[in-house]
Protein backbone atom coordinates (compact mmCIF):
# COMPACT_ATOMS: atom_id res chain seq x y z
CA UNK A 1 0.00 0.00 0.00
CA UNK A 2 0.99 3.51 -0.96
CA UNK A 3 2.41 5.25 2.22
CA UNK A 4 4.59 8.44 1.79
CA UNK A 5 2.86 11.56 0.63
CA UNK A 6 5.04 14.05 -0.86
CA UNK A 7 3.43 17.28 -1.32
CA UNK A 8 5.01 21.15 -2.70
CA UNK A 9 4.04 23.87 -0.58
CA UNK A 10 3.33 27.55 -1.71
CA UNK A 11 0.39 26.99 -4.29
CA UNK A 12 -2.94 28.57 -3.11
CA UNK A 13 -5.80 25.61 -3.23
CA UNK A 14 -8.56 27.00 -5.00
CA UNK A 15 -12.01 25.51 -6.74
CA UNK A 16 -14.81 23.33 -5.31
CA UNK A 17 -15.01 19.84 -3.10
CA UNK A 18 -17.44 17.57 -2.52
CA UNK A 19 -17.42 16.03 1.22
CA UNK A 20 -17.29 12.45 1.23
CA UNK A 21 -20.19 10.93 3.72
CA UNK A 22 -18.55 10.79 7.74
CA UNK A 23 -16.78 8.20 8.57
CA UNK A 24 -18.20 8.39 12.18
CA UNK A 25 -21.80 7.99 11.18
CA UNK A 26 -20.95 5.59 8.21
CA UNK A 27 -18.68 3.27 10.59
CA UNK A 28 -21.37 2.89 13.63
CA UNK A 29 -24.48 2.92 10.67
CA UNK A 30 -22.93 -0.44 8.69
CA UNK A 31 -22.27 -2.16 12.34
CA UNK A 32 -25.62 -1.21 13.24
CA UNK A 33 -26.94 -2.37 10.03
CA UNK A 34 -26.60 -6.32 11.37
CA UNK A 35 -29.78 -5.16 14.26
CA UNK A 36 -32.12 -5.64 11.09
CA UNK A 37 -32.99 -8.72 8.79
CA UNK A 38 -32.38 -8.73 5.31
CA UNK A 39 -30.84 -6.94 3.23
CA UNK A 40 -29.77 -2.77 4.62
CA UNK A 41 -28.37 -0.80 1.45
CA UNK A 42 -26.34 2.67 2.81
CA UNK A 43 -25.69 5.11 0.30
CA UNK A 44 -23.02 7.91 0.63
CA UNK A 45 -20.75 5.40 2.43
CA UNK A 46 -16.98 6.65 2.70
CA UNK A 47 -14.32 4.19 0.55
CA UNK A 48 -11.86 4.39 3.01
CA UNK A 49 -9.38 1.88 4.61
CA UNK A 50 -11.65 1.92 7.99
CA UNK A 51 -14.50 1.20 6.29
CA UNK A 52 -12.45 -1.38 4.58
CA UNK A 53 -11.32 -3.01 8.05
CA UNK A 54 -14.86 -2.86 8.78
CA UNK A 55 -16.22 -4.61 6.09
CA UNK A 56 -13.17 -7.63 6.81
CA UNK A 57 -14.76 -7.73 10.65
CA UNK A 58 -18.00 -8.04 9.59
CA UNK A 59 -17.77 -10.91 6.89
CA UNK A 60 -15.58 -12.57 9.13
CA UNK A 61 -18.53 -13.49 11.46
CA UNK A 62 -20.46 -13.68 8.40
CA UNK A 63 -22.22 -10.63 7.55
CA UNK A 64 -22.63 -10.55 3.42
CA UNK A 65 -21.24 -7.14 2.07
CA UNK A 66 -21.07 -5.77 -1.15
CA UNK A 67 -20.40 -2.62 -2.62
CA UNK A 68 -23.04 -1.66 -5.59
CA UNK A 69 -21.30 1.56 -6.61
CA UNK A 70 -18.68 3.96 -5.30
CA UNK A 71 -20.44 4.87 -2.47
CA UNK A 72 -23.44 2.26 -2.23
CA UNK A 73 -23.33 -0.46 0.12
CA UNK A 74 -25.05 -3.55 0.53
CA UNK A 75 -25.13 -5.28 3.81
CA UNK A 76 -26.73 -8.46 4.51
CA UNK A 77 -26.42 -10.82 8.07
CA UNK A 78 -27.30 -14.23 7.95
CA UNK A 79 -30.71 -15.56 9.05
CA UNK A 80 -29.67 -17.76 11.60
CA UNK A 81 -26.74 -16.40 14.36
CA UNK A 82 -23.77 -14.47 13.26
CA UNK A 83 -20.16 -15.89 14.86
CA UNK A 84 -20.07 -13.95 18.43
CA UNK A 85 -16.38 -13.45 18.72
CA UNK A 86 -14.36 -10.56 16.73
CA UNK A 87 -11.04 -11.52 15.29
CA UNK A 88 -8.17 -9.76 17.54
CA UNK A 89 -5.94 -9.86 14.15
CA UNK A 90 -8.45 -7.50 12.19
CA UNK A 91 -10.32 -5.84 15.63
CA UNK A 92 -6.73 -4.26 16.72
CA UNK A 93 -6.39 -2.36 12.94
CA UNK A 94 -9.83 -0.28 14.03
CA UNK A 95 -11.19 1.14 17.24
CA UNK A 96 -14.72 1.25 16.38
CA UNK A 97 -14.76 -2.56 16.28
CA UNK A 98 -15.28 -1.83 19.84
CA UNK A 99 -19.38 -0.95 18.27
CA UNK A 100 -19.92 -4.87 17.62
CA UNK A 101 -20.65 -4.98 21.74
CA UNK A 102 -23.71 -3.27 21.80
CA UNK A 103 -24.85 -4.63 18.42
CA UNK A 104 -24.17 -8.40 18.88
CA UNK A 105 -26.01 -7.79 22.25
CA UNK A 106 -29.00 -6.18 20.77
CA UNK A 107 -29.23 -9.05 17.92
CA UNK A 108 -28.67 -12.32 19.72
CA UNK A 109 -27.94 -11.53 23.38
CA UNK A 110 -24.20 -12.74 23.32
CA UNK A 111 -20.86 -10.64 22.18
CA UNK A 112 -16.82 -11.67 22.45
CA UNK A 113 -15.13 -8.25 21.39
CA UNK A 114 -11.64 -7.82 21.24
CA UNK A 115 -10.57 -4.62 23.31
CA UNK A 116 -9.68 -2.28 20.50
CA UNK A 117 -7.01 -0.61 18.55
CA UNK A 118 -7.52 2.11 16.21
CA UNK A 119 -5.44 5.93 16.49
CA UNK A 120 -2.90 6.13 19.21
CA UNK A 121 -4.21 9.43 20.87
CA UNK A 122 -4.31 8.25 24.15
CA UNK A 123 -5.69 5.53 26.45
CA UNK A 124 -9.13 4.87 25.59
CA UNK A 125 -10.75 2.80 28.06
CA UNK A 126 -14.13 1.36 27.74
CA UNK A 127 -15.97 1.30 31.09
CA UNK A 128 -18.47 3.43 30.37
CA UNK A 129 -19.63 0.89 27.38
CA UNK A 130 -19.80 -1.80 29.73
CA UNK A 131 -21.55 0.46 32.49
CA UNK A 132 -24.69 0.61 29.92
CA UNK A 133 -25.04 -3.07 28.64
CA UNK A 134 -24.77 -3.99 31.98
CA UNK A 135 -27.60 -1.58 33.17
CA UNK A 136 -29.58 -3.20 30.28
CA UNK A 137 -28.61 -7.18 31.80
CA UNK A 138 -26.14 -7.99 30.25
CA UNK A 139 -23.20 -9.85 32.49
CA UNK A 140 -19.72 -9.03 31.09
CA UNK A 141 -16.13 -10.33 32.02
CA UNK A 142 -12.72 -9.11 30.58
CA UNK A 143 -10.56 -11.83 29.82
CA UNK A 144 -7.25 -11.87 27.91
CA UNK A 145 -7.77 -8.69 25.91
CA UNK A 146 -11.35 -9.96 24.56
CA UNK A 147 -14.71 -8.33 26.56
CA UNK A 148 -17.21 -11.46 26.99
CA UNK A 149 -20.75 -10.21 26.98
CA UNK A 150 -23.75 -12.07 27.59
CA UNK A 151 -27.68 -10.75 28.16
CA UNK A 152 -30.07 -13.75 29.45
CA UNK A 153 -32.52 -11.16 30.24
CA UNK A 154 -32.25 -7.78 29.04
CA UNK A 155 -33.91 -5.26 30.03
CA UNK A 156 -34.37 -1.73 29.24
CA UNK A 157 -32.84 0.76 32.07
CA UNK A 158 -31.09 4.26 33.01
CA UNK A 159 -27.88 4.79 32.56
CA UNK A 160 -25.94 7.96 33.63
CA UNK A 161 -22.92 8.20 31.33
CA UNK A 162 -20.11 9.85 33.59
CA UNK A 163 -18.98 11.82 30.71
CA UNK A 164 -20.35 12.08 27.23
CA UNK A 165 -18.92 9.21 24.85
CA UNK A 166 -19.82 8.70 21.23
CA UNK A 167 -19.23 5.07 21.24
CA UNK A 168 -20.67 4.43 24.91
CA UNK A 169 -23.70 6.54 23.69
CA UNK A 170 -24.03 4.48 20.62
CA UNK A 171 -23.66 0.96 21.80
CA UNK A 172 -26.28 1.80 24.25
CA UNK A 173 -28.68 2.83 21.75
CA UNK A 174 -28.07 -0.83 19.33
CA UNK A 175 -28.43 -2.91 22.67
CA UNK A 176 -31.29 -0.84 23.84
CA UNK A 177 -33.10 -0.86 20.19
CA UNK A 178 -34.23 -4.15 20.91
CA UNK A 179 -34.08 -4.63 24.46
CA UNK A 180 -38.00 -4.80 26.27
CA UNK A 181 -38.90 -2.32 27.86
CA UNK A 182 -37.30 1.60 28.62
CA UNK A 183 -33.95 2.75 28.34
CA UNK A 184 -32.60 5.82 29.24
CA UNK A 185 -29.40 7.27 28.74
CA UNK A 186 -28.23 10.25 30.42
CA UNK A 187 -25.59 12.61 29.86
CA UNK A 188 -25.41 10.88 26.26
CA UNK A 189 -23.04 11.88 23.46
CA UNK A 190 -24.85 15.04 20.95
CA UNK A 191 -22.73 14.59 18.03
CA UNK A 192 -24.68 14.74 14.72
CA UNK A 193 -23.22 11.14 14.14
CA UNK A 194 -25.17 9.84 16.93
CA UNK A 195 -28.48 12.00 15.46
CA UNK A 196 -27.97 9.91 12.11
CA UNK A 197 -27.79 6.40 13.98
CA UNK A 198 -31.17 7.38 15.86
CA UNK A 199 -32.70 8.39 12.60
CA UNK A 200 -31.38 5.05 10.66
CA UNK A 201 -32.90 3.16 13.30
CA UNK A 202 -36.00 4.73 13.45
CA UNK A 203 -36.32 4.20 9.64
CA UNK A 204 -36.27 0.30 10.20
CA UNK A 205 -38.95 0.69 12.97
CA UNK A 206 -36.53 1.62 16.32
CA UNK A 207 -38.60 3.87 18.84
CA UNK A 208 -35.94 6.66 19.60
CA UNK A 209 -36.16 9.95 20.83
CA UNK A 210 -34.13 12.61 22.45
CA UNK A 211 -30.89 11.78 19.94
CA UNK A 212 -28.98 15.58 19.61
CA UNK A 213 -29.66 16.28 23.22
CA UNK A 214 -28.15 14.48 26.69
CA UNK A 215 -30.75 12.82 27.43
CA UNK A 216 -31.95 9.37 24.92
CA UNK A 217 -35.02 7.50 25.25
CA UNK A 218 -35.24 3.78 23.68
CA UNK A 219 -38.45 1.57 23.62
CA UNK A 220 -37.10 -1.65 22.54
CA UNK A 221 -38.65 -3.06 19.88
CA UNK A 222 -38.89 -7.28 18.79
CA UNK A 223 -37.56 -6.35 15.30
CA UNK A 224 -36.34 -4.19 13.07
CA UNK A 225 -37.02 -3.79 8.65
CA UNK A 226 -33.71 -3.26 6.93
CA UNK A 227 -33.97 -0.26 4.42
CA UNK A 228 -32.03 2.36 2.37
CA UNK A 229 -30.55 5.04 3.67
CA UNK A 230 -28.28 8.01 2.89
CA UNK A 231 -25.41 8.80 5.68
CA UNK A 232 -24.66 12.45 6.80
CA UNK A 233 -21.75 14.47 5.22
CA UNK A 234 -18.47 13.86 6.81
CA UNK A 235 -17.94 17.33 9.18
CA UNK A 236 -14.32 16.97 9.67
CA UNK A 237 -13.26 16.32 6.16
CA UNK A 238 -15.08 19.49 5.56
CA UNK A 239 -13.30 21.40 7.96
CA UNK A 240 -10.29 20.30 7.01
CA UNK A 241 -10.76 21.43 3.49
CA UNK A 242 -12.35 24.62 5.01
CA UNK A 243 -8.62 25.38 6.45
CA UNK A 244 -7.00 24.29 3.47
CA UNK A 245 -8.35 27.48 1.48
CA UNK A 246 -7.50 29.18 4.61
CA UNK A 247 -3.69 28.32 5.18
CA UNK A 248 -3.22 28.37 1.63
CA UNK A 249 -4.36 31.80 0.64
CA UNK A 250 -6.93 30.52 -1.70
CA UNK A 251 -10.60 29.92 -2.35
CA UNK A 252 -12.71 26.90 -1.89
CA UNK A 253 -16.58 25.86 -2.11
CA UNK A 254 -17.25 22.92 0.10
CA UNK A 255 -19.58 20.92 -0.90
CA UNK A 256 -22.39 18.71 0.57
CA UNK A 257 -22.19 19.58 3.76
CA UNK A 258 -24.86 20.30 6.45
CA UNK A 259 -23.80 23.97 7.74
CA UNK A 260 -25.13 23.29 11.21
CA UNK A 261 -22.71 20.70 12.14
CA UNK A 262 -19.73 23.07 11.23
CA UNK A 263 -20.74 25.96 13.58
CA UNK A 264 -17.80 25.63 15.64
CA UNK A 265 -15.36 25.71 13.00
CA UNK A 266 -16.76 28.12 11.00
CA UNK A 267 -17.02 29.98 14.56
CA UNK A 268 -13.14 30.07 14.89
CA UNK A 269 -11.86 30.12 11.59
CA UNK A 270 -13.64 33.46 11.17
CA UNK A 271 -11.98 34.71 14.66
CA UNK A 272 -8.85 34.33 12.65
CA UNK A 273 -9.92 36.97 9.91
CA UNK A 274 -10.62 34.13 7.45
CA UNK A 275 -13.99 34.84 5.25
CA UNK A 276 -16.60 32.16 5.48
CA UNK A 277 -20.06 32.52 3.73
CA UNK A 278 -22.73 30.01 3.61
CA UNK A 279 -24.51 29.73 -0.09
CA UNK A 280 -26.73 27.03 -1.12
CA UNK A 281 -24.37 25.10 -2.81
CA UNK A 282 -22.06 24.72 0.45
CA UNK A 283 -19.99 26.96 2.43
CA UNK A 284 -17.26 29.54 0.80
CA UNK A 285 -13.72 29.91 2.38
CA UNK A 286 -11.31 32.67 1.64
CA UNK A 287 -8.43 32.79 2.94
CA UNK A 288 -6.54 36.37 3.31
CA UNK A 289 -3.12 35.75 4.24
CA UNK A 290 -1.61 35.71 7.55
CA UNK A 291 -4.46 34.69 10.24
CA UNK A 292 -4.98 36.15 13.57
CA UNK A 293 -4.24 33.87 16.92
CA UNK A 294 -7.38 32.34 18.57
CA UNK A 295 -7.75 29.99 21.58
CA UNK A 296 -9.36 26.67 21.03
CA UNK A 297 -11.03 24.57 23.69
CA UNK A 298 -11.70 20.92 22.23
CA UNK A 299 -15.13 19.85 23.90
CA UNK A 300 -17.96 17.10 23.32
CA UNK A 301 -20.58 18.10 20.66
CA UNK A 302 -21.37 21.37 20.06
CA UNK A 303 -18.00 22.64 21.54
CA UNK A 304 -15.15 22.64 19.19
CA UNK A 305 -14.22 18.94 17.76
CA UNK A 306 -11.29 17.24 18.91
CA UNK A 307 -11.22 16.11 15.61
CA UNK A 308 -10.27 19.18 14.08
CA UNK A 309 -7.76 19.99 16.99
CA UNK A 310 -4.45 19.15 15.28
CA UNK A 311 -5.71 20.95 11.75
CA UNK A 312 -6.53 24.36 13.34
CA UNK A 313 -3.17 24.14 15.66
CA UNK A 314 -1.30 23.93 11.62
CA UNK A 315 -3.09 27.08 10.54
CA UNK A 316 -2.30 28.87 14.41
CA UNK A 317 1.40 27.88 13.80
CA UNK A 318 1.31 30.42 11.15
CA UNK A 319 -1.02 33.55 12.87
CA UNK A 320 0.22 36.52 13.54
CA UNK A 321 0.42 36.18 17.17
CA UNK A 322 0.39 33.41 19.67
CA UNK A 323 -2.94 30.90 20.35
CA UNK A 324 -3.60 28.62 23.33
CA UNK A 325 -4.98 24.85 22.05
CA UNK A 326 -6.92 23.24 25.34
CA UNK A 327 -7.48 19.46 24.48
CA UNK A 328 -10.40 17.97 27.01
CA UNK A 329 -11.38 15.41 24.92
CA UNK A 330 -8.58 12.85 24.82
CA UNK A 331 -5.06 12.96 26.57
CA UNK A 332 -2.76 12.09 24.06
CA UNK A 333 -3.49 14.45 21.16
CA UNK A 334 -0.86 16.52 20.55
CA UNK A 335 1.35 13.99 18.22
CA UNK A 336 1.40 16.27 15.56
CA UNK A 337 3.11 18.81 18.09
CA UNK A 338 6.74 17.33 16.79
CA UNK A 339 6.55 17.22 13.39
CA UNK A 340 5.43 20.59 12.95
CA UNK A 341 8.16 21.66 14.94
CA UNK A 342 10.28 19.86 12.37
CA UNK A 343 8.78 22.18 9.58
CA UNK A 344 9.80 25.01 12.01
CA UNK A 345 6.68 25.84 13.89
CA UNK A 346 6.93 27.12 17.50
CA UNK A 347 5.08 25.29 19.88
CA UNK A 348 5.00 24.28 23.43
CA UNK A 349 2.71 22.14 24.89
CA UNK A 350 2.07 21.66 29.23
CA UNK A 351 -0.17 18.89 29.72
CA UNK A 352 -3.51 19.26 28.08
CA UNK A 353 -2.40 23.09 26.88
CA UNK A 354 -0.38 24.06 23.47
CA UNK A 355 0.99 27.04 23.75
CA UNK A 356 1.51 27.98 19.31
CA UNK A 357 3.49 31.10 18.47
CA UNK A 358 2.87 31.73 15.40
CA UNK A 359 6.02 32.19 12.63
CA UNK A 360 6.26 33.83 9.55
CA UNK A 361 6.81 30.63 7.34
CA UNK A 362 7.33 26.77 7.60
CA UNK A 363 9.29 24.92 5.69
CA UNK A 364 9.41 21.12 4.13
CA UNK A 365 10.92 18.56 6.27
CA UNK A 366 10.60 14.64 6.48
CA UNK A 367 7.39 13.91 8.88
CA UNK A 368 5.62 11.44 10.13
CA UNK A 369 1.83 10.68 10.00
CA UNK A 370 1.24 9.48 13.79
CA UNK A 371 -2.20 9.10 13.74
CA UNK A 372 -5.45 10.38 11.35
CA UNK A 373 -5.93 13.73 12.22
CA UNK A 374 -2.29 14.74 12.86
CA UNK A 375 -1.24 13.44 9.68
CA UNK A 376 -4.02 16.07 8.18
CA UNK A 377 -2.69 18.45 10.31
CA UNK A 378 0.89 17.78 8.27
CA UNK A 379 -1.06 18.09 4.91
CA UNK A 380 -2.33 21.40 5.50
CA UNK A 381 1.01 22.51 6.99
CA UNK A 382 2.30 21.60 3.83
CA UNK A 383 0.54 22.67 1.39
CA UNK A 384 1.55 26.55 2.78
CA UNK A 385 5.42 25.53 3.80
CA UNK A 386 8.09 26.41 1.39
CA UNK A 387 10.04 24.28 -0.32
CA UNK A 388 8.95 20.07 -0.07
CA UNK A 389 7.20 17.93 2.28
CA UNK A 390 7.57 14.07 3.00
CA UNK A 391 4.74 12.20 4.91
CA UNK A 392 5.46 8.85 5.95
CA UNK A 393 3.19 6.73 7.16
CA UNK A 394 0.47 8.13 4.96
CA UNK A 395 -1.95 4.93 5.44
CA UNK A 396 -3.08 7.17 8.67
CA UNK A 397 -4.44 9.61 6.30
CA UNK A 398 -5.90 7.25 4.46
CA UNK A 399 -8.09 5.75 6.86
CA UNK A 400 -10.13 8.50 7.47
CA UNK A 401 -10.20 11.00 4.09
CA UNK A 402 -11.87 9.39 0.72
CA UNK A 403 -9.66 10.24 -2.38
CA UNK A 404 -7.15 13.01 -0.60
CA UNK A 405 -5.03 12.88 -3.13
CA UNK A 406 -7.24 13.62 -5.92
CA UNK A 407 -9.36 15.72 -3.87
CA UNK A 408 -5.99 18.39 -3.25
CA UNK A 409 -4.72 17.86 -7.16
CA UNK A 410 -8.09 19.23 -8.40
CA UNK A 411 -7.75 22.05 -6.28
CA UNK A 412 -4.29 22.83 -7.39
CA UNK A 413 -2.07 21.19 -4.60
CA UNK A 414 0.96 19.48 -5.79
CA UNK A 415 1.08 16.17 -4.86
CA UNK A 416 3.44 13.41 -5.74
C1 LIG B 1 -15.43 8.97 18.65
C2 LIG B 1 -14.91 9.20 17.26
C3 LIG B 1 -13.60 9.97 17.29
C4 LIG B 1 -13.76 11.26 18.09
C5 LIG B 1 -14.37 10.98 19.45
C6 LIG B 1 -14.71 12.24 20.24
C7 LIG B 1 -15.75 7.26 16.05
C8 LIG B 1 -15.44 6.00 15.33
N1 LIG B 1 -14.72 7.92 16.60
O1 LIG B 1 -14.47 8.16 19.31
O2 LIG B 1 -13.23 10.29 15.96
O3 LIG B 1 -12.50 11.87 18.28
O4 LIG B 1 -15.59 10.23 19.31
O5 LIG B 1 -15.54 13.06 19.52
O6 LIG B 1 -16.87 7.70 16.09
N2 LIG B 1 -13.99 7.41 27.62
C9 LIG B 1 -13.93 6.82 28.86
N3 LIG B 1 -14.58 5.63 29.03
C10 LIG B 1 -15.27 5.02 28.04
C11 LIG B 1 -15.34 5.64 26.78
C12 LIG B 1 -14.67 6.85 26.60
O7 LIG B 1 -13.32 7.34 29.78
O8 LIG B 1 -15.84 3.95 28.26
C13 LIG B 1 -13.26 8.69 27.41
C14 LIG B 1 -12.13 8.53 26.38
O9 LIG B 1 -10.96 8.06 26.99
C15 LIG B 1 -11.98 9.93 25.87
C16 LIG B 1 -13.41 10.48 25.94
O10 LIG B 1 -14.13 9.62 26.79
O11 LIG B 1 -11.16 10.68 26.72
C17 LIG B 1 -14.10 10.56 24.58
O12 LIG B 1 -14.18 9.31 24.00
P1 LIG B 1 -15.41 8.85 23.10
O13 LIG B 1 -16.41 9.96 22.98
O14 LIG B 1 -15.88 7.54 23.60
O15 LIG B 1 -14.70 8.66 21.70
P2 LIG B 1 -14.83 7.44 20.69
O16 LIG B 1 -16.25 6.98 20.64
O17 LIG B 1 -13.75 6.46 20.96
Amino acid sequence: MRNTLIIEGGAPLNGQVRVSGAKNAALVLVVASILADGETILDNVPRISDMEYLLQILNDIGVKTRWQDDSSLSICPPDGELKTRTSYELAKRLRASNLLLGAMLGRQGEAVVSLPGGCDIGSRPMDLHIKGVQALGAEVKLEHGYIYAHAKKPGGSRVYLDFPSVGATENIIMMAARTPGQSVIENAAKEPEIVDLANFLNSMGARIRGAGTDIIKIEGVEELRAGRYAIIPDRIEAGTYMIAAAISGGEILVENVIPTHLHPVVAKLQETGTIVEENDRGIIVRGTGRVKPVDIKTLPYPGFPTDMQSQMMALLSMAEGSSVIVENVFENRFQSVDELKRMGANIKVEGHTAVVEGVNRLHGARVRATDLRAGASLVLAALAADGCTEIEEAGHIFRGYENIETKLTSLGAKLK
